[in-house]
């Protein structure tokens, strides 16, 4: 898979996929991340991208000079699945969104600040908008963080143990089950005796049970749907 990220704010972007599992998914070629700086494709002078907004109002909007360049300069060069534009209007990002961005092949994500984007963008280039949450950042930059960490690690072959992506929190609709490490018995406090039984199905039933359990205790809403 192939992400380009077109942002004002590009070295926000290399810590996030230069250790662990996004090193790792680049390492072995099944990940690439590009960013773009947006300055580099505005024909205005002293790199201008944002300007002041038509009827009034405070803060600046990203023009669309800019964004339509950079996302046609990327679209010249290959077919794109999505255009993706980060915004806390868009909707809620969400481990089902990740799973079926996980099948495409190449992605754009635009990274919004200030007051966001010219709508004209959102309107004639952008086709999927998502939120990570309600709140507002300060910019799109962490919330393309966000998508490209959660839709990375379900690529085929990027995590060692195939099938633990599987028993995500969500990935089922329910949170995951506790989980226990050595020693068996820390101060004085012990594992569940059921993981020691060496059963996979006796297990399996408790890991299901706790599931359940917990997510009828923290996030009802879940089984719900
Ligand atoms: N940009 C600012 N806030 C955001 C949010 N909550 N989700 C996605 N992009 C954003």
């Amino acid at each position: 898979m192939r992400i380009d990220i077109i942002t004002v704010l590009p070295e926000l972007l290399e810590s996030p996929f230069s250790h662990s599992i996004m090193k790792r998914a680049k390492d072995k070629g099944l990940l690439e991340v590009y960013t773009h700086n947006l300055r580099d494709y505005t024909p205005y002078k002293q790199a201008q991208v944002d300007d002041y907004q038509f009827g009034g109002g405070a803060g600046m909007v990203m023009m669309p000079e800019p964004l339509a360049l950079a996302i046609e300069h990327l679209q010249n060069e290959r077919k794109y699945d999505e255009v993706i534009y980060m915004t806390p209007d868009g909707q809620l990002f969400e481990q089902k969104t990740a799973n079926s961005l996980s099948m495409k092949e190449n992605l754009i994500i635009i990274c919004g600040h200030y007051k966001g984007i010219d709508d004209r963008i959102r309107e004639h280039f952008v086709t999927m908008e998502i939120s990570i949450g309600d709140y507002v950042l300060s910019g799109g930059e962490l919330a393309a963080a966000v998508v490209v960490d959660t839709v990375g690690r379900l690529l085929p072959g990027v995590l060692n143990d195939e099938t633990s992506a599987l028993f995500d929190s969500f990935q089922d609709g329910m949170l995951a089950p506790p989980v226990y490490t050595r020693p068996a018995d820390f101060r004085g406090w012990k594992i569940p005796d059921i993981l020691l039984c060496g059963d996979p199905k006796k297990i399996d039933d408790w890991r299901y049970e706790q599931s359940l359990k917990r997510t009828e205790q923290r996030r009802p809403g879940l089984l719900d749907e």
